[in-house]
């Protein structure tokens, strides 16, 4: 299904610049990733800049699952720099080979706490994670239940490649349980519990949710501690 939407030849940095309007370095960054291959829709890259620019030069602690062939961790060290603890997990064995290239990598499935409870510790905790795994409904889900409450006051948290909620072979589907963005739906009434007598839908997320953001295929998930709302008159 997505063979369509490949981009075929020409100037992977320019269509992302010219597509998207963007300007930033992320695009070329990409576009001239050569050790390993990295394979990414070309509107994430706008969108990545957009909530991560803010740790480049910083010790910024970022996981991303799904390691693949390497290439991202490449693309993730030249865009955040090197004080970024880089680590990337991955189900298959054969990633290991890409450990201590450009970041550190774990073998694991993002199935289980447990495991991801000790890549989180080993980093020292985390301020980004990147869901670009199986993408499997209920692995992403696993993952956020586990991460969230380990991730940093301030952290982002993004899942990509959401097109899979709709694909009966990542346990989605247009009206399926599992569909992430029912997910969504809940997060969403977490961050308006003030206003409802429900409750938190997802406790593990302790309503700390100060930004939720869609776009095609990528949610970008906020933490923050959030304030009972409080208003007033003037004038
Ligand atoms: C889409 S690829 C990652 C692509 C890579 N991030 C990139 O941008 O080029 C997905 C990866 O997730 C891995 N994966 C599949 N199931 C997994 C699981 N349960 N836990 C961790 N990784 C898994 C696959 O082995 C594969 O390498």
């Amino acid at each position: 299904m997505i063979k369509k939407y490949a981009f075929e030849g020409g100037d992977i940095a320019a269509d992302i610049m010219e597509r998207y309007g963007y300007d930033g370095e992320l695009a070329e960054i990409y576009a001239t990733t050569r050790d390993f291959e990295v394979h990414k829709w070309h509107h994430y890259i706008p969108l990545y800049d957009r909530y991560l620019a803010r740790y480049r030069g910083t010790g910024v602690r970022f996981l991303e699952i799904g390691v693949a062939k390497g290439g991202s961790l490449q693309m993730w060290r030249r865009f955040l720099g090197d004080k970024a603890v880089l680590y990337g997990i991955d189900i298959r064995k054969s990633c290991a080979d890409f450990d201590g290239a450009y970041g550190q990598v774990r073998i694991g499935s993002q199935d289980d706490p447990e495991f991801l409870a000790r890549v989180v510790d080993e980093m020292g905790g985390v301020d980004v994670v990147l869901d670009d795994g199986s993408h499997q409904m209920s692995h992403i889900e696993t993952s956020l239940r586990a991460l969230y409450p380990r991730l940093s006051e301030g952290g982002t948290y993004i899942i990509e490649d959401l097109h899979a909620a709709y694909w009966k072979g990542f346990e989605g589907g247009f009206d399926a349980p599992k569909n992430f963005f029912n997910s969504v739906r809940e997060i969403i009434d977490d961050m308006h519990r003030h206003y409802h007598p429900k409750g938190l839908r997802r406790p593990e997320m302790e309503g700390a949710i100060s930004g939720l953001h869609v776009h095609d295929s990528l949610v970008v998930i906020e933490k923050g501690v959030t304030q009972a709302p409080v208003h007033s008159r003037v004038g």
